[in-house]
Parts: C-alpha cells; sequence; structure tokens
C-alpha cells in the first residue's frame, strides 16, 4: 500500500479512537495534573444543589468534549511551524479538563450530555475547516473560544452551590488555563475576529450550556 495511503489510515484511526475515547464516559484518559478537588473534602450538599452543581459541570464537560475535537480537528489541517508544541501543551492541559469534570460528574451521581457525540462532530469539523483556511484563522477561533469558555466559567463560579468547593476548584483552575490559552493563541497571530462572528459564536454557545445543562 502506498505510504501516502497509509499515513491517511493512521491519522483516520488516530482520530476515531481519540473521539470514542473522549466520548466513552469514564474512559481510560488520565490527567497529567490530580484534580485541584482531590485535596478538599466533600461538602454535604442538599439534593438541590447536587443536581445544580452536577448540571453545571456537564455543561463544562460538554465544553471540553468541544475543546479536544476542536485541537483534534486543527493539528489534522493546520500548519503551525512556531507555536505546535504550546498547542499540544494546551491540548493535554484540555484532557485534564475534560477527566476533572468527568471525576466531579459521577461524584456528584450524574451522567455526561447525551448530546456530546453532536458536538464533539461539529467542533472538530470547525477545528478542521479553520485550519484548512489559515493558521491565523485556526487560532484566532480557538482565541475566541476559549474566551468564550472563560465567560462561562466565570458565571459558573457565581452559579455553583458555596460549599461545593470540589467543584469550584476545578473551574478556577480550569479558569486560569483557558484565559492563557486564549492569550497564547492571540500572541501567536492569531485574528481578532469581528464582533458579529463573536456574537454568533455566543449564539451557538447558547445553545449548547443550555442543552447540556439538561440533558
Ligand atoms: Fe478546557
Ligand atoms: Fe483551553
Amino acid at each position: 500500500m502506498p505510504s501516502t495511503q497509509l499515513s491517511l489510515i493512521d491519522t483516520l484511526i488516530v482520530n476515531a479512537d481519540r473521539a470514542l475515547r473522549t466520548l466513552a464516559a469514564g474512559s481510560d484518559m488520565t490527567s497529567e495534573r490530580a484534580s485541584p478537588a482531590r485535596s478538599l473534602n466533600e461538602a454535604d450538599l442538599s439534593e438541590a444543589e447536587r443536581k445544580k452543581s452536577a448540571a453545571l459541570m456537564r455543561v463544562n464537560h460538554t465544553g471540553e468534549v468541544c475543546a479536544q475535537a476542536l485541537y483534534q480537528g486543527q493539528a489534522l489541517t493546520a500548519k503551525l511551524p512556531n507555536v505546535r508544541a504550546e498547542m499540544e501543551k494546551a491540548a493535554e492541559e484540555e484532557i485534564d479538563h475534560l477527566v476533572w469534570c468527568q471525576e466531579r460528574i459521577d461524584a456528584l451521581g450524574s451522567h455526561t450530555s447525551y448530546l456530546n457525540p453532536l458536538w464533539y462532530g461539529l467542533s472538530f469539523a470547525i477545528g478542521a475547516g479553520a485550519g484548512l483556511v489559515s493558521d491565523k484563522v485556526s487560532l484566532g477561533f480557538v482565541a475566541a473560544t476559549e474566551d468564550q469558555v472563560c465567560k462561562h466559567l466565570q458565571d459558573h463560579l457565581q452559579e455553583l452551590p458555596e460549599q461545593d468547593v470540589r467543584s469550584r476548584a476545578v473551574v478556577g483552575q480550569m479558569l486560569e488555563d483557558e484565559a492563557r490559552h486564549a492569550d497564547m493563541a492571540l500572541n501567536a497571530g492569531g485574528y481578532n475576529f469581528p464582533r458579529p462572528v463573536k456574537g454568533f459564536m455566543t449564539l451557538v454557545s447558547k445553545v449548547m450550556t443550555t442543552t447540556s445543562y439538561r440533558i
């Protein structure tokens, strides 16, 4: 078999494997850093508080599923000659976030969103599509997405029950990491999207957060 054909098949297998591992609840993915929740005690939450925390962490988990797909799509098509190592480091940190959110959802006795496969597919297509256009658009898309995520995380810090210190610690560390990812993508030459594009992204993310909160 010609080597180009083989490498295409390899790429497809690697991407399919990563997608399945991301989407499989309780998958074998492990985090590089221990969850910030680990050193804290589980709070005694009422049923309503537990449900609220689980719903918010489910939204965050879906956001991390999207991040996995976005970075995978980007890695497939963008060239990123100067920042590939940084982008790979960011993608590694996204695995930490995914695992931490999954752990919190499990501890809170809930489930991840049933719509995750849909969001993975959409985000992967956007990540790969942006990378095909140019590195500038690809990095700009990462920056705009990370910005969007930061806004959600800030809102969640307001909404999470005060005593759920474990979920709050996870969200706090994620917020710090995502802000760094956004800066890195912009500093690497990412395009600063105009307001209407950002407005449309806000709309799409609203659909994602509203549905993941419930299902
Ligand atoms: Fe993340
Ligand atoms: Fe990020």
